[in-house]
């Protein structure tokens, strides 16, 4: 069993893979924390509850003298009754108090894991691999129920949790604050790991020590954003890639969120995860439910990696879904930086010709080929093929790629509406916009309120019209600005703060309709690269375009950083031209750095020599031959690209028979020693051979005396280094 409940303690234990999580409900029915971290035998944990009564200014309530909730460690505190650091949930009541006391009224002890209604979740393949714990908890003086879920990974590091909020009374309940999950630790001796970025600059890996007050994440743009994920690491501070404790926290929504580490008086360290209470607020009529986003919590006592290889197998598993979850995904190639806006059928049937050449399974028309679209500043919302412009019908144009021998994808941007367009002409109150205020715009588009039911009606229909129209088996799909004017006519005043989550729920509505409709289809997420690289997103659609910079060196920073909590096989990229920025890589290190993800090409083929042709299908035998590893394999990161010139990872099969190596030098350095790498993941007493070295080492040799590569001198050199197991 693991999650066990002791009726004489009234202490919850549960055990996820080496993982104990473990709370207590007090005699005056307060939840609280008790333990978090490595397996642990003894359920009698009661000593370990932090009552935290007697500081001076920290209050007590009236009928516990005996503590104080602004120092205990709390499983979802609560605002305005005497705990001063950040509330889980914090409810107006129709007279404009806000004061929650949430107590113990029941549990359950669930088998598998519920669905969360309207939102992107973990799920589970078979009933056995996870239990839940649901417990109940009211304010009964609001009328409020709060049911707290924590669903245990039997076989895994992880815990997800979310809690659903119920409007018992007769009031109209007012949610400011309703966070998914709180973890209460005792210390604060904890480094916090996160991703931060900009456009083309996503997810660089940052690391500093907590300190009092909050280290904060979030994001205010409505969509998880290039700038922030809504993913944290706490770790001690001596916790590197292979040693040391370490959690994960990320939260499976695409909106507003907030990730905050907020360090106490007392040196506890009060992780919050949840959707961003910033300008929100949700109306709870009586008798209504509101479910949160769920937080996924990862244990590792293995370092980082461990963190990384528990949501990758989660994500891959348990979290992707369809068809394409566990299918060899597509070799692409995209027309987007071979010819932006330019191109017609002739074009890129051209460019499939020579696709075919190399090998390359898909053709994806990006941008451009709809309503009145020669540049980015009209036509969006108008999905209608611009025959004129490519010069036949979409059919005509999918058949002359197939005839190729290539499948067909295509690009919308379903969000988004240009100001010229006859979307806009005909709708002009879609937009998202505040009446009698000018329009923000970005990317001159403005955004759709997706809180219409009937936008996401004409959505659903028109994209399905066009992909019911002819023969697609992919789709990318963007967004390419960030939410401003957030309102909506149609909401109640009440409700106007109720749009940014709206949004997100809209979005997942039709994804969910279009996923159902669709399931032979692969989707691809995208916004403006990797903006909207998130675990809700995953949910949809299983793979997500890493980052607009395809430069190849610039993308080992990228896809470093996302790795650290996104599988491999959900990271988009593509070997493309020299022309970003102007950096010369070889085509073998491009190939190498986009063989680190789904592959794929973005660069006009037209243009490239016929000796290139041939090495690029060259890596495309290479890449069908280590897909399975690199899309299911154990991920481990050797080197970092943030700490010098190198970067180094590897995957390994689950049976540890089969490995993968890959080394990048960015840049030469002449006369320097040859680098000596430590391998990780391996079966130490089995014997691997190295394909094409002419090498035969025992794993622990590879892990602990290392593999010597031979001396990059020249700038962006790269080694994919192939281990098979043969029998010694
Ligand atoms: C975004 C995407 C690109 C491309 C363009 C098209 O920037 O990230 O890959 O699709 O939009 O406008």
């Amino acid at each position: 069993m693991a999650i066990l409940f002791d009726a004489q303690t009234q202490i919850f234990q549960l055990h996820a893979g080496d993982s104990t999580y473990a709370m207590q409900v007090s005699p005056e029915g307060y939840l609280f924390h008790l333990y978090y971290g490595k397996h642990v035998s003894d359920s009698a944990l009661g000593h370990l509850e932090v009552l935290g009564g007697g500081a001076s200014f920290s209050p007590n309530p009236a009928d516990a003298p005996r503590l104080s909730l602004d120092t205990a460690l709390l499983e979802y505190p609560c605002g305005g009754t005497g705990d001063f650091r950040r509330p889980a949930v914090q409810v107006l009541e129709e007279n404009g108090a806000s004061g929650v006391q949430l107590h113990y009224v029941s549990h359950e002890i669930l088998q598998g894991k519920p669905a969360l209604p309207g939102l992107p979740a973990t799920y589970l393949n078979d009933p056995a691999q996870a239990d839940t714990l649901a417990v109940t908890l009211a304010d009964e003086h609001l009328g409020l129920r709060v049911t707290l879920y924590y669903c245990a990974f039997a076989g895994q590091n992880a815990i997800t949790r979310w809690a659903v909020l119920q409007n018992t009374g007769s009031q109209r309940l007012e949610l400011r604050s309703i966070l998914s999950a709180c973890v209460d630790f005792p210390g604060s001796d904890f480094d916090m790991i996160s991703l931060h970025g900009a456009w083309a600059r996503e997810r660089y890996v940052e690391r500093h020590p907590l300190f009092h007050g909050g280290s904060t994440l979030q994001s205010r743009r409505g969509s998880s954003g290039h700038q922030l994920n809504p993913f944290a690491i706490l770790c001690a501070k001596t916790a590197t890639e292979e040693q040391g404790e370490a959690y994960g926290f990320h939260l499976v929504y695409s909106g507003n969120f907030l990730l905050d580490a907020e360090v106490s008086q007392m040196g506890g360290t009060r992780l919050s995860i949840g959707v961003n209470p910033y300008d929100f607020a949700w109306q709870l009529l009586p008798g209504e439910n509101f479910t949160t986003p769920e937080a996924v919590l990862a244990y590792s006592g293995e370092g980082l990696g461990g963190i990384t290889r528990t949501l990758h197998r989660l994500y891959r598993k348990n979290l992707c879904r369809g068809a394409w979850r566990d299918a060899p995904r597509p070799i692409l190639i995209n027309n987007w930086e071979a010819t932006y806006f330019n191109f017609d059928a002739d074009k890129l049937v051209a460019i499939a010709r020579q696709a075919a050449k190399a090998d390359i399974d898909m053709l994806v028309m990006d941008d451009g080929w709809f309503g009145k679209r020669e540049d980015d500043q009209s036509g969006l919302g108008d999905w209608f093929v611009n025959e004129a412009k490519l010069g036949c019908p979409l059919r005509e144009l999918v058949e002359r790629v197939k005839a190729e021998g290539l499948r067909f994808g295509i690009w919308f941007e379903p969000e988004m509406i240009s100001p010229d367009s006859d979307l806009f002409r005909a709708h002009p109150d879609w937009a998202l916009h505040i009446p009698g205020q000018s329009r923000t715009l970005g990317r001159n588009q403005c955004v759709l309120n997706l809180t219409l039911p009937a936008v996401r009606a004409y959505l659903i229909e028109q994209l399905s019209a066009v992909l019911e129209s002819t023969d697609i088996s992919y789709v990318k799909w963007d967004f390419n600005r960030n939410l401003t004017e957030v309102f909506s006519p149609a909401l109640p005043a009440a409700q106007g703060r109720e749009v940014w989550h709206r949004y997100v729920l809209g979005l997942y509505e039709i994804l969910e309709a279009l996923n159902v409709r669709f399931p032979q289809i692969l989707f691809e997420s995208c916004s403006g690269g990797g903006g909207r690289f998130d675990p809700g997103m995953l949910y949809y659609m299983p793979q997500t375009w890493c980052s607009d910079n395809t430069d190849a060196s610039e993308r080992l920073k990228i896809q470093y950083g996302t790795s650290l909590c996104y599988p491999i096989a959900s990271m988009g990229s593509h070997v493309a031209a020299i022309h970003q920025g102007g950096r010369q890589t070889p085509l073998s290190f491009r190939g190498g750095v986009a063989m680190a993800g789904t592959f794929g090409y973005e660069l006009d083929l037209t243009k490239i020599p016929p000796d290139e042709i041939l090495e690029m299908k060259q890596m495309n035998r290479n890449f069908r031959a280590w897909q399975k590893l690199t899309a299911q394999g154990d991920f481990y990161r050797l080197r970092s690209p943030f700490e010098g010139e190198e970067c180094a990872w590897m995957f390994v099969s689950e049976d540890k028979r089969e490995a993968l190596v890959q080394y990048f030098r960015l840049r030469g350095t002449p006369d320097a020693w040859p680098p000596r790498l430590r391998l990780q993941g391996l079966a130490p007493d089995a014997l691997y051979a190295l394909e094409g070295w002419n090498r035969t080492l025992h794993g622990d040799t590879l892990m602990h005396a290392g593999l010597v590569i031979p001396n990059p001198q020249q700038d962006y050199t790269d080694y994919n280094i192939h281990l098979k197991q043969v029998d010694g």
